[in-house]
């Protein structure tokens, strides 16, 4: 058994899943469902007894403890977090709280509940953290990639607190032996993602007819990885990485916010033309986000090289997979956008007084 945080968002669905899909070993799903988590995500997991969601905040230190003794996992992979660097400008309470709190929290449970585990079981314990390259500040145009030693230059609310975080964990090794890993990964993209992000967004404004908006000048450069390759990496480092070890993951595909949408617009074109013009003519280039990152870029030598993982998407391969999800997932959106997700959900798991459903 694992026990998996955020699994009804985007990467930790998309983990879930496939995780589903290729093992046999059961997961523990823990998430508080917010405006991100999204049940219709795991709809094809409906009757399967592998996977128990819990719909649980992790702040809840009782209810972290409670699962933890109840479940008996191996692992813990932490994915839950506040995740969208716009939202976390306008009201980063929230960011501090689950990202800081809630990993303090998963981490003094684990911890309590490591040193309860008998020798054998101890030893093969890991909590792993999914984190983010935001965490290494921003790049100039000649400036190396990021590596595993670049000193730690958040510069919003999301990524101070997801810095705030990795140090927590980090210190949980040095401190008390908690055996910790740390992934640090770029911008990931594919099917499942909210349609706040980038990509989803300008997929989902084009075929709306609406706006395309770049902010600034539209040469911010983003390190992008297709979000299956980011799942292996996780299993990756899970199975092979060394405790108190930090590992980038990232897919050597630096592309400008702009050369992104015109490739969605031509993609979009080839495959649902609009009914008259390109898609390019909606982009607008608007207001830049403040203390907008310049260039984020990831050096994955260290996993490539000490664990073998290669993606396995170009991004070339990996967007078009994207687009056609979601021409081909069109009521996932719209479920989504009308917020018929959130009914779907109170439909579905009324019984949460229960605290566990299949
Ligand atoms: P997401 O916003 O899509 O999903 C986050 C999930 O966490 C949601 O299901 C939400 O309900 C849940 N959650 C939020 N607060 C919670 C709380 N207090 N208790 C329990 N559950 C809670 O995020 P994502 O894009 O899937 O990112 C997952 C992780 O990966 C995050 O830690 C993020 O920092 C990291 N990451 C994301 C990217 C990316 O490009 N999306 C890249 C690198 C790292
Ligand atoms: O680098 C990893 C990070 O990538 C993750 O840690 C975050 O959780 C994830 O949200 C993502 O952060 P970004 O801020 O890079 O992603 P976002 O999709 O919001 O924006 C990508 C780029 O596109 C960024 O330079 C801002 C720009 N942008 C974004 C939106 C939503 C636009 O130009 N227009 C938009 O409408």
């Amino acid at each position: 058994m694992i026990l998996v945080t955020g699994g009804a968002g985007f990467i930790g669905a998309n983990f879930v899943l496939e995780w589903l899909r290729s093992t046999s070993e059961p997961v523990v799903n823990v998430d508080k469902l917010t405006y991100a988590g999204n049940l219709g995500s795991l709809r094809s997991l409906q009757g399967d007894d592998r996977h128990k969601f819990v719909q649980a905040d992790i702040c809840d230190r009782q209810v972290v403890d409670d699962l933890l003794a109840t479940f008996q996992p191996r692992a813990v992979l932490h994915f839950a977090a506040e995740s969208h660097v716009d939202r976390s400008i306008h009201g980063p309470a929230e960011f501090v709280q689950t990202n800081v709190v809630g990993t303090f929290t998963l981490l003094e449970a684990a911890k309590a509940y490591f040193v309860s585990l008998p020798a054998e079981r101890r030893e093969a314990f890991r909590f792993l953290h999914v984190s983010t390259d935001e965490v290494y500040g921003s790049l100039g145009p000649a400036d190396p990639a990021f590596t595993e030693t670049t000193p730690y230059a958040p510069n919003s609310p999301y990524s101070a607190s997801k810095a705030g975080s990795d140090h927590l964990v980090r210190a949980y090794f040095h401190t008390y032996g908690l055996p910790v890993l740390t992934t640090n990964c770029s911008n990931n993209y594919g099917p499942l993602q909210f349609p706040e992000k980038l990509i989803p967004l300008m997929i989902d404004n084009a075929l709306s007819g609406k706006p395309l908006p770049v902010y600034g000048d539209g040469q911010n450069i983003r390190d992008w990885l297709y979000v299956a390759d980011h799942c292996s990496a996780i299993r990756e480092v899970l199975a092979n990485g060394a405790a108190g070890e930090t590992y980038n993951v990232g897919g050597c595909n630096e592309k400008s916010n702009l050369e992104v949408v015109h490739t969605l617009c031509d993609l979009l074109d080839e495959l649902k033309p609009a009914p008259k013009g390109s898609y390019r003519e909606l982009i607008q280039f608007v207001t830049d986000r403040p203390g907008h990152d310049r260039r984020y870029a990831i050096d994955a030598g260290k996993i490539m090289g000490s664990l073998g993982w290669r993606p396995m998407e170009t991004f070339e391969t990996g967007l078009r997979k994207t687009v056609e999800w979601y021409l081909a997932n069109q009521d996932w959106v719209n479920g989504v956008k009308s917020g018929d997700y959130r009914k779907w959900v109170e439909l579905n798991y009324a019984d949460r007084s229960a605290g566990v459903a299949a």
